[in-house]
């Protein structure tokens, strides 16, 4: 059986071949604990920890001091709102600040905190899925201690203005985390401009491996002081306890490495096929609609709303293609969309929209394919419904 088009690359990428290739060593001959100080083998797997953490400091503009290893985007995340939040609620009362239309792993942080005595806002956005500055400069108050908006939605791919919310909060003292999985590598991030003082990576958006990523820690101007989420040790300056993974991290050195490389050609050549597969959509189907914002938006994401048609029908009468109608974590939950019904949409309009994830390994070819498929399936459940 022959795989389907893979056209979901928001929920996971590949592992390039060439990071397979600077991994294998340390799965192999380099198995050393990186904090085995005695030998030759920990010493060597300490050197590469170090090198990948040198490698992706400089590919972010940032230091390596602020590089910590973690296990993904979640744990980033978690470290990140938890660690802040934990931290304020020992000196007095603790605000934070998110969008509504954050990942489960930022949202559920929240609600945590809320339990935990928190005063918690979640801001809404406009129906393109971008912030309201104004409203977030409203929301910030005396006891606010940490917004935390990500950089690029994993569903509808909006790209938010970084610069301007950490702005804002650089003003107010007020401590900036930025999820920024679906980011970098798609779009430049580069921390010795950005006002932001948390940063989270995750590996396998960007053709690394599972299982890791970074929280990027600010240490001057201001210096993020973080409460762990775990003890055991003193690895990660103490912030991260727990055997590094050397394989993982030098995979996810490497995945960097090539993305910085190829970013601004993989770029245009994703908005290219992107433009392809919503041109096609459109002039052979009416009632097609984006969601989100058109041009603020991630190059390889396109996320539209078939009028009446319902999209996990869709998605299951489409075995040519992989694709999904939003994360991959709310499609095991099977609830609507919360990006799309935060966008103030109708209940079919949230129920009819499929995300398109394009990414390295997509082609022309691919995308004529898929628009074709997807063009038959939508005249099909019409005609169905008529
Ligand atoms: C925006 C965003 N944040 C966080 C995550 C979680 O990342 P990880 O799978 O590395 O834990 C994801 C991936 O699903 C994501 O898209």
């Amino acid at each position: 059986m022959s795989l389907p088009i893979y056209l979901d690359y928001q929920a996971t990428t590949p592992v390039d071949p060439r990071v397979v290739q600077s991994m294998l060593p340390y799965l192999e001959t380099e198995f050393g604990n990186p904090a085995s100080r005695t030998h030759v083998y920990g010493w060597r797997a300490e050197a590469a920890v170090e090198l990948a953490r040198e490698t992706i400091s400089r590919g972010i503009g940032a230091r390596p001091d602020e590089i910590t290893f973690t296990s993904g985007a979640t744990e980033s995340n978690n470290l990140a709102i938890l660690g802040v939040a934990r931290h304020a609620l020992t000196q007095g009362p603790c605000h934070i600040l998110t969008l509504s239309t954050e990942h489960p792993s930022v949202l559920d942080a929240f609600s945590a905190l809320e339990r935990e005595g928190c005063r918690v806002t979640r801001l809404g956005v406009a129906d393109t899925g971008l912030v309201n500055l104004n409203s977030l400069e409203r929301a910030i108050g005396e006891d606010t201690v940490l917004v935390s908006i990500m950089a690029a939605n994993n569903e509808i791919g909006t790209l938010q203005p970084i610069n301007e919310i950490g702005k804002i909060c650089g003003e107010r003292k007020v401590i900036f985390h930025c999820d920024a999985s679906q980011a970098v590598g798609k779009i430049p991030v580069d921390m010795s401009v950005l006002p932001i003082d948390l940063l989270s990576i995750s590996g396998h958006k960007l053709y690394g491996p599972k299982g890791v990523g970074v929280l990027f820690v600010r240490r001057t101007k201001p210096r993020i002081t973080l409460a762990p989420l775990f003890y055991g040790g003193g690895h990660e300056a103490g912030l991260r306890p727990g055997t590094l993974a050397t394989h993982l991290i030098v995979g996810l050195s490497k995945a960097i490495e090539i993305s910085l490389e190829d970013m601004d050609v993989e770029g245009k050549r994703l908005l290219e096929l992107r433009g392809e597969l919503l041109r096609l959509l459109k002039e052979n189907l009416g009632g097609v609609r984006v969601n989100g914002d058109l041009t603020r938006r991630l190059p390889g994401n396109l996320h539209v709303s078939f009028d009446n048609c319902d999209a996990d029908a869709l998605v299951s009468d489409l075995h040519q293609i992989a694709i999904s109608t939003g994360s991959a974590c709310s499609s095991a939950s099977r609830s609507p969309s919360h990006v799309l019904t935060a966008l103030g949409f109708k209940d079919e309009r949230v129920r009819s929209g499929i995300r398109f994830g394009l990414g390295r390994g997509t082609t022309r070819l691919e995308i004529e394919k898929a628009a074709s498929a997807v063009i038959d399936a939508v005249e099909r459940q019409r005609e169905k419904s008529v």
